[in-house]
C-alpha cells in the first residue's frame, strides 16, 4: 500500500486521480495552492473521504514540503500541480516559470533530503506528470510521439514541463532518485476548468455564445478520457520501472473541428430543448494561436507491452461521457460560471481575436 503525496489535487486531472486512489483504498494527501484552476468542489463526494487530507499550500514551500513528508511517511509522490493552459502562458509566462520549473525543483530538493534520510528505498517513486506539448509540432507524414522523440517545446508552457522533465530525469541520473515520467496527451472529462477547448465549448453552447475555432480549425490533437489516464499513472505506479518515461495517449486523432462538431450533435441529441440548436450555428474562425502546434499524436507501444494498459475509451464514448457529466453538473458548471477569473479570461483571451475567414470553412 502506497502513501501518496498527490500535489495539484485539486485541479482537472488530479482531483480524478485523487478519486481514483481513494477508490482503490490508498491514503492521499493533495496539496493544492488553489488557484483560478483549483476547487474544492472539484473534490466532493470522495471515495473513502476519511483517507483524504487536503492541504492548501504552494508546491515552492519548502518547508510545508518537507514537512508533509516527515509527518505522513510518504513513500510516493505523484506531481501533477502547474500552470497549464498554454494561451495563458502566451499572455504571462512568469507563473509558469516559478511554479512548473522552481516548484517541480523545491519539491525534488525536498523528495531527495527524505528519500536519504530514509535509507534510499528502491520502492518509493516520484511520478512526474507531463505532456506531449514538451515534443513540439508533427507534421502531417510524421510518425507519432515516442519515448524517444526529441524535445522541441514551442509555447513558454511547453518549455516550462520541459525543464521540469529535465530536472526529474536528472535527479534521477545524479542522486539516484527512482522517478517515472508519463508525457501524456489532452485530457477531457469531469471537472475541466472551461478554458480548455472541450468543457470551453459545452458551455459556450449551452449558452449560445461563439464557439471559438482557432485558425483553420485543422489543428489535430490526440484525446485521452482522463479516468483512462488515471489507470495508467496507476499502473505505473504498480509496475513501471524506475528512471523510464511512458506516453500515454488515447489512440485518436481528430481534428479540433471534428471535436467541436461531434460536441453540437451530442448537445443538439442530449439538450433537446435548448434554444441555440442546431449548436454547430455558433461555430466562428478566429485569430490564431501564435505558434500553434499543429499536429499531435501518441506512439503507445511501450506502456501498452510493458504495462498492459491501453485507454478504454474511443473518442465518441468519452466525448458522450462528458457532455453527460456536465449536464449532469449543473451546480458545478454554476460555481465555475460565477467565478471572476474565468469571466475576465474569457474577456482577455477572446475579446481581441477577430473572426477569421476559412477557405472551405
Ligand atoms: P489544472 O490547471 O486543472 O490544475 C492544476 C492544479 O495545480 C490546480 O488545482 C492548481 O490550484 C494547482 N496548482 C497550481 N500552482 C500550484 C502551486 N504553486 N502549488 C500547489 N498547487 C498548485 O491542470 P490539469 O489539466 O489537471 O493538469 C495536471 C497536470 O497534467 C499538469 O502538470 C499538466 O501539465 C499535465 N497535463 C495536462 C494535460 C491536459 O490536457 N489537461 C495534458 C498533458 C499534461
Ligand atoms: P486546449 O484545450 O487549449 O489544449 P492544448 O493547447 O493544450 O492542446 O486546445 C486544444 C486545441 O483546441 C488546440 O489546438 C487549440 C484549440 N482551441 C481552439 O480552437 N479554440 C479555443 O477556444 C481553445 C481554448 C482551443
Amino acid at each position: 500500500m502506497r502513501k501518496l503525496l498527490v500535489t495539484g489535487g485539486a485541479g482537472f486531472i488530479g482531483s480524478n486521480f485523487v478519486r481514483f486512489a481513494l477508490a482503490e483504498n490508498s491514503p492521499v494527501v493533495n496539496l493544492d495552492a488553489l488557484t483560478y484552476a483549483g476547487s474544492l468542489e472539484n473534490l466532493a463526494d470522495l471515495p473513502n473521504a476519511n483517507q483524504h487530507t487536503f492541504v492548501h499550500g504552494d508546491i515552492c514551500n519548502r518547508e510545508l514540503i518537507e514537512d508533509l513528508l516527515e509527518k505522513h511517511e510518504i513513500d510516493t509522490l505523484v506531481h501533477f500541480a502547474a500552470e497549464s493552459h498554454v494561451d495563458r502562458s502566451i499572455l504571462g509566462p512568469e507563473q509558469f516559470i516559478r511554479t512548473n520549473v522552481h516548484g517541480t525543483f523545491t519539491l525534488l530538493e525536498a523528495w531527495k533530503q527524505a528519500w536519504i534520510r530514509a535509507g534510499k528505498p528502491d520502492h518509493w517513486r516520484f511520478h512526474h506528470v507531463s505532456t506531449d506539448e514538451v515534443f513540439g509540432s508533427l507534421g502531417p507524414d510524421d510518425p507519432p510521439f515516442s519515448e524517444t522523440t526529441r524535445y522541441a517545446p514551442n509555447s513558454p508552457y511547453a518549455a516550462s514541463k520541459a525543464a521540469s522533465d529535465h530536472l526529474v530525469r536528472a535527479y534521477g541520473a545524479t542522486y539516484g532518485l527512482p522517478y517515472t515520467i508519463s508525457n501524456c496527451s489532452n485530457n477531457y472529462g469531469p471537472y475541466q476548468f472551461p478554458e480548455k477547448l472541450i468543457p470551453l465549448v459545452i458551455l459556450n453552447a449551452l449558452e449560445g455564445r461563439e464557439l471559438p475555432i482557432y485558425g483553420d480549425g485543422q489543428q489535430i490533437r490526440d484525446w485521452l478520457y482522463v479516468e483512462d489516464h488515471c489507470q495508467a499513472i496507476w499502473t505505473i505506479l504498480q509496475r513501471g520501472a524506475p528512471g523510464e518515461t511512458y506516453i500515454i495517449g488515447g489512440a485518436n486523432q481528430p481534428s479540433n473541428l471534428l471535436v467541436v462538431q461531434t460536441l453540437c450533435d451530442l448537445l443538439d441529441e442530449l439538450a433537446p430543448d435548448s434554444q441555440f440548436a442546431p449548436h454547430a450555428q455558433l461555430i466562428r474562425y478566429v485569430t490564431d494561436r501564435p505558434g500553434h502546434d499543429r499536429r499531435y499524436a501518441m506512439d503507445i507501444t511501450r506502456i501498452r507491452q510493458d504495462l498492459g494498459w491501453q485507454p478504454r475509451e474511443t473518442l465518441t464514448t468519452g466525448l458522450l461521457k462528458t457532455v453527460r457529466w456536465f449536464l449532469d453538473h449543473q451546480t458545478w458548471v454554476e460555481s465555475i460560471r460565477r467565478q471572476q477569473d474565468y469571466q475576465s479570461w474569457r474577456a482577455r483571451n477572446y475579446d481581441q481575436r477577430t473572426s477569421a475567414s476559412v477557405e472551405g470553412g
